[in-house]
């Protein structure tokens, strides 16, 4: 039966072949369906990034052209976030995971709907090749990040599209999008049942993300006019490959504004780090490695008295890569507080901001690969976000202020110190390819008493 369906279509084909090696970070492109429209840049103005550093061993050039794409969507859509918030507020999300949700949107995707994925995510800064087959090159990426498994470290994502069930949606789009990004789109009575199928979303989710990740959906995201819904949750959870001493955490004041402190505890640690002081741009730049040796914690602390707004403000992908290769390894003393952050928003609301309109307007949004023939047109109804980090999971209340600290740090006055008492910048990435899996800004890591 299997076979029989592989000879009659190119993407039950493409299926088979995916069924038949069961992986897709083994697949080849011709494997894959192809896009249903291909959206060309006018524009000769936007070239292609040029790339200074080589890219590095081992990685397919157009996984890391799309890398660097995906870079540029987190720093404006960061941007966008923290223009929108007060600046002693949190901002924690995966960036990767929404370019990766929303490259599934763009398979089906044609007309000025297109047009607008291409550009907000910047799928049009990278070469035509790789962005008419950016869901294949995705997939290699995801290979890369989710499979890579150590012990002490957890990276969970979940995506999915979850529609409503009068629609009839292509079976060859839902194959693709269970082969390349791990879930169907699930069919939900959303007209009849608006509530009972926001639950089973959240649902779904938490089951995803080892019930790290709750009630995604806020109540009333879902009424009987929804009609589609993409979901998209990423849960992480490292161990330093150099633990901080319990005996030296200590409570301090952490400097939420010139006039706003609160107690953390605040971890300390010295020894040889990955590190930079930029003078130029007025940061510190600090990366703490987790076990596993690809994943590590960037952290960026404004110097001289600026605010972090304006380190944010100035900051452009290319300064960043730039601070990350000035780092060297340092002996750093290093001290960070203890955290838990987490945050969730609507993916629609931001996104709009940003240029990507069609695809939320039930008028307007193009999207014919996904409906089986003749179907009404659909839209994406709404998109939420939802991320969660916990920095030290040894949060035990223990570890009480000791002398240790004081006395480590007077003794060493040549040493280069990293002390994040005040806002701070913050990006989880795979070191090798620099792929931003998630970016934050602890404005407020305050302990709620
Ligand atoms: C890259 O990989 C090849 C083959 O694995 C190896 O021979 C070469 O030395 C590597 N180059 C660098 C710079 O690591
Ligand atoms: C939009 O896409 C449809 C196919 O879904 C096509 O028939 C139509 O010509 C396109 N319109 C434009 C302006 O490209
Ligand atoms: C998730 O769902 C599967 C199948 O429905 C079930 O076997 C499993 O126990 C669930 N896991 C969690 C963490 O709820
Ligand atoms: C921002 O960048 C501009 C131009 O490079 C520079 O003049 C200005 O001092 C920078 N501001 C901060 C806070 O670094
Ligand atoms: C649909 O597109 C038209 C023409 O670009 C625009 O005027 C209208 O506001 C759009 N509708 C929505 C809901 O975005
Ligand atoms: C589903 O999409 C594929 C490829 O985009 C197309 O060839 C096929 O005709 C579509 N199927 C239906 C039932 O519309």
């Amino acid at each position: 039966m299997k076979l029989l369906a592989c000879t009659w279509a190119f993407w039950a084909l493409a299926f088979c072949l995916a069924q038949a090696t069961k992986d897709i970070c083994t697949a080849k492109p011709k494997d894959l369906l192809e896009p249903m429209c291909i959206y060309r840049n006018p524009d000769p103005e936007v070239q292609p990034i040029k790339d200074p550093e080589k890219i590095p061993n081992g990685t397919n050039p157009r996984v890391w052209e799309l890398s660097k794409a995906n870079s540029l969507f987190a720093l404006s859509f960061f941007k966008q976030l923290a223009e929108g918030k007060s600046s002693d507020e949190n901002i924690f999300l995966s960036p990767i995971s929404i370019s990766t949700a929303f490259a599934m949107t763009k398979l089906g995707a044609c007309n000025t709907t297109l047009e607008q994925l291409m550009k907000v995510f910047r799928f049009d800064s990278i070469k035509e090749k790789t962005s008419d087959q950016v869901h294949y090159f995705f997939a290699k990426l995801n290979c890369r990040l989710y499979r890579k498994k150590h012990k002490t470290t957890e990276l969970i994502s979940a995506n999915r599209l979850f529609g409503d069930k009068s629609m009839h949606f292509n079976e060859s789009f839902q194959h693709i999008s269970e082969m390349v990004y791990g879930a169907k789109l699930m069919p939900l009575n959303f007209k009849e049942k608006p509530e009972v199928s926001r639950l089973a979303i959240n649902e779904w989710i938490a089951n995803k993300t080892e019930n790290r990740i709750k009630d995604t959906l806020p109540e009333g995201s879902i009424d009987s006019n929804t009609i589609l819904v993409l979901v998209n949750t990423i849960y992480f959870k490292g161990q330093w490959k150099h633990k901080f001493d319990k005996q030296n955490v200590m409570k301090v004041d952490f400097h939420v504004s010139k006039t706003h402190q609160c107690p953390v505890s605040m971890m300390y640690q010295e020894r040889k780090f990955q590190y930079a002081k930029i003078t130029d741009d007025k940061v510190k730049i600090l990366e703490l490695p987790y076990n596993g040796g690809e994943i590590t914690m960037v952290l960026i602390l404004p110097t001289d008295g600026i605010t972090l707004s304006e380190v944010v403000a100035n900051m452009t992908l290319k300064k960043l890569v730039g601070w990350i290769h000035a780092m060297k390894e340092t002996s750093v003393s290093v001290q960070v507080p203890r955290f838990r952050i987490e945050d969730s928003f609507s993916l629609k609301e931001q996104l709009t901001k940003m240029g990507l309109e069609d695809l939320f307007s039930p008028e307007n949004a193009s999207l014919p690969g996904m409906v089986a023939d003749d179907g009404p047109n659909l839209y994406i109804s709404d998109a939420y976000h939802k991320a969660f980090l916990e920095v030290n999971e040894e949060g035990s209340e223990a570890a009480a202020a000791t002398a240790v600290v004081a006395t480590g740090r007077s003794l060493n006055i040549f040493r280069d110190y990293f002390v994040a008492d005040q806002p701070f910048l913050l990006l989880i990435r795979e070191s090798s390819i620099n792929a931003l899996i998630f970016t934050g800004r602890v404005s407020n890591p305050c302990e709620s008493s």
